[in-house]
C-alpha cells in the first residue's frame, strides 16, 4: 500500500531563543528536518509534504535539499498541529494509501517504529506513536486499555487523574489519508489552548465507530527538540549511538568518545579512525582506510588503503583514491588524487588533477584563486613536485615531469622536463664572518651609548 507522509514544521521554536527557524538547527551536521525526513523516507513515501511557517523560505530550501520532489505547504498562522495537518491537504490530493504524520523537530524516530505502525493499521483506523514517559510533563497524555486507544487528552485539558498518566503521545500518527484529511477537516477549537489539535482525531473517529490503537516505542526515539539544551541532548544521543553502530560495523575507533559523525557518514569495514576526528556532511571513508588523529573530513571519498593525518583537513570534492597518502597539515579541497599519490607534510591542494604515483613536497600550494575566479592545477603521472613549489593555476605539469624546490611555476611544463623558477644562488666565500663583525660591531657601540 502506498505511503505518503506529512512532516510539522510550522512553529517557531520560541525556546531556541534563535533567528532560525527551529527545525533548520543542526543535529550531526544536518537540520533536524533532515532527520524527519531520512526516518520517514525509509517507508518509501510516495508523497512527501513539509508543512512550513515561520522561516517558510529557509524551511522548503532545505525540505527540497533534501527530497527535491517533496511538497511544501505554508501555515501562515499556526493554528495548532490539526489545522497544520489540514494545510496538507491540497498536496495530497489524488493520493491514496495510508499517511503518516511526523514531526520536523523530533529526529529519532526509528523506521522500524514506523513500520509497527503501519502493520498496526491492519487492525485499527488510527494509529498514534506513544511512550512512557519517566517524567511526563505536559505531554498529550493517551487514555487507553492495552493495544485499545480511546482518546488522547493534552495536558492543559486533562483533569489530575489524567495528567497521573505515564502513557504520552510522540505526536506520530498515521490513518488512511483521505480519512486523516477528512477527519482534520471537521477539528474544533474550544479547548483549553483555543488550538486545532490533531490528537482530537481519535476521539472523532471513534464517534464514527472506527477504532484506534497505540504502539509504543522508547521515549529515546520521541526526543523532541524544544531547547538548546535539548538540542546538545540530541547531539549527544546521536553521536553515542553512531559510534556503537560503527563499531558493531567493524570499524576501529582508538577513542570513540572523541568521534563526531555526520548524519549521512559512511565508515567501511576495518578502517580505523583516530582519536578526536571530526566528519562533515558528505564523507565516506572505504573499508581499511585510515583516518588518524585530529582530522576534519567534510564531502570527500577516501579510498581503500588511503590513510590520512594526523592533522589533515579534507574540504568538499577532496577524492583520493586507493593508497593515497596524505599526512599531516594537508588541506585538500576539491582535488583527485589518483592512486598512491603522497602529499606528506604542509600543502594545500585546491582545484587540482594529480596523477598516479606522483609525489608532492612539502609545503606545495595550488595558488587557485586569482582573487576573482578559481583556476585548476593538472599535474600528471609519477611526477615529483619539489617543496614549496607554488603552482599558479591555471598550470599543468606533465607525466614525470620535476619542478625545483622553491618553484613558482606560472608555465606549463612538458612531460618529462625539469622545471626551475626561483633566483639562481649566489655564493660569496668569507662575506659571513665579516657580516657578523661589522654587526658585533654595531651592537657594541649601540650598548656603549
Ligand atoms: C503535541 C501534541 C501532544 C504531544 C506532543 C509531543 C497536539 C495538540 N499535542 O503537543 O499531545 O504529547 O506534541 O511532543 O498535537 N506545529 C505546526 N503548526 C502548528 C502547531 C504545531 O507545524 O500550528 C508543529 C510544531 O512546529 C512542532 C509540532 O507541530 O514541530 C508539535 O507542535 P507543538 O506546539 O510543539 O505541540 P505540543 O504542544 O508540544
Ligand atoms: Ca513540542
Amino acid at each position: 500500500m502506498p505511503v505518503s507522509l506529512v512532516i510539522l514544521a510550522a512553529g517557531q521554536g520560541t525556546r531556541m531563543n534563535s533567528d532560525l527557524p527551529k527545525v533548520l538547527h543542526r543535529v550531526a551536521g544536518a537540520p533536524l528536518l533532515h532527520h524527519a525526513m531520512q526516518a520517514g523516507a525509509a517507508l518509501s513515501p510516495e508523497r512527501v509534504v513539509v508543512v512550513a511557517g515561520h522561516g517558510a523560505e529557509a524551511v522548503s530550501k532545505a525540505a527540497r535539499a533534501w527530497d527535491e520532489a517533496c511538497g511544501i505547504v505554508v501555515q501562515a498562522e499556526q493554528l495548532g498541529t490539526g489545522h497544520a495537518v489540514a494545510q496538507a491537504a491540497p498536496a495530497l490530493a489524488g493520493v491514496s494509501g495510508d499517511c503518516v504524520v511526523l514531526y520536523g523537530d523530533t529526529p529519532f524516530i526509528r523506521p522500524e517504529t514506523l513500520e509497527a505502525m503501519l502493520e498496526a493499521r491492519a487492525r485499527h483506523a488510527v494509529v498514534v506513536l506513544g511512550f512512557e514517559a519517566r517524567d511526563p510533563g505536559r505531554y498529550g497524555r493517551l487514555i487507553a486499555q492495552g493495544e485499545a486507544l480511546e482518546r488522547i487528552v493534552e495536558f492543559k485539558d486533562a483533569t489530575e487523574a489524567q495528567r497521573a498518566i505515564t502513557l504520552c503521545n510522540s505526536g506520530v500518527i498515521c490513518a488512511d489519508t483521505a480519512l486523516l484529511l477528512d477527519l482534520v477537516g471537521t477539528l474544533g477549537n474550544d479547548n483549553a489552548a483555543g488550538e486545532y489539535y490533531l490528537t482530537d482525531v481519535v476521539e472523532l473517529a471513534r464517534r464514527r465507530g472506527l477504532s484506534a490503537g497505540v504502539v509504543t516505542c522508547d521515549e529515546a526515539e520521541t526526543l523532541g527538540v524544544n531547547t538548546r539544551a535539548q538540542l546538545a541532548e540530541a547531539e549527544a544521543a546521536f553521536q553515542a549511538r553512531a559510534r556503537a553502530e560503527a563499531l558493531d560495523n567493524g570499524v576501529t575507533l582508538t577513542a570513540p568518545e572523541t568521534v563526531f559523525f555526520a548524519l549521512d557518514t559512511v565508515v567501511g569495514r576495518d578502517a580505523i579512525i583516530g582519536p578526536n576526528v571530526v566528519f562533515g556532511p558528505g564523507v565516506t571513508i572505504e573499508s581499511g582506510a585510515e583516518i588518524r588523529a585530529f582530522c576534519h573530513l567534510e564531502g570527500c571519498h577516501v579510498s581503500r588503503g588511503a590513510d590520512v593525518g594526523p592533522f589533515a583537513r579534507l574540504r568538499p570534492g577532496a577524492e583520493l583514491a586507493e593508497d593515497v597518502h596524505v599526512g599531516n597539515f594537508v588541506e585538500i579541497k576539491n582535488a583527485i588524487l589518483e592512486e598512491g599519490v603522497k602529499v606528506g607534510h604542509l600543502s594545500y591542494l585546491g582545484d587540482a588533477d594529480v596523477g598516479e604515483g606522483t609525489n608532492i613536497g612539502a609545503g606545495t600550494v595550488t595558488c587557485n584563486y586569482d582573487g576573482v575566479m578559481k583556476h585548476r592545477t593538472r599535474i600528471g603521472k609519477r611526477a615529483f613536485i619539489g617543496s614549496d613549489t607554488m603552482l599558479v593555476a591555471p598550470v599543468t605539469v606533465g607525466d614525470g615531469a620535476l619542478t625545483g624546490s622553491g618553484s613558482v611555476i606560472t608555465a606549463d611544463v612538458p612531460a618529462g622536463a625539469v622545471a626551475l623558477g626561483r633566483a639562481r644562488q649566489v655564493v660569496k666565500p668569507g662575506l659571513a664572518q665579516k657580516l657578523f663583525e661589522t654587526l658585533r660591531a654595531l651592537k657594541a657601540a649601540q650598548n656603549k651609548d
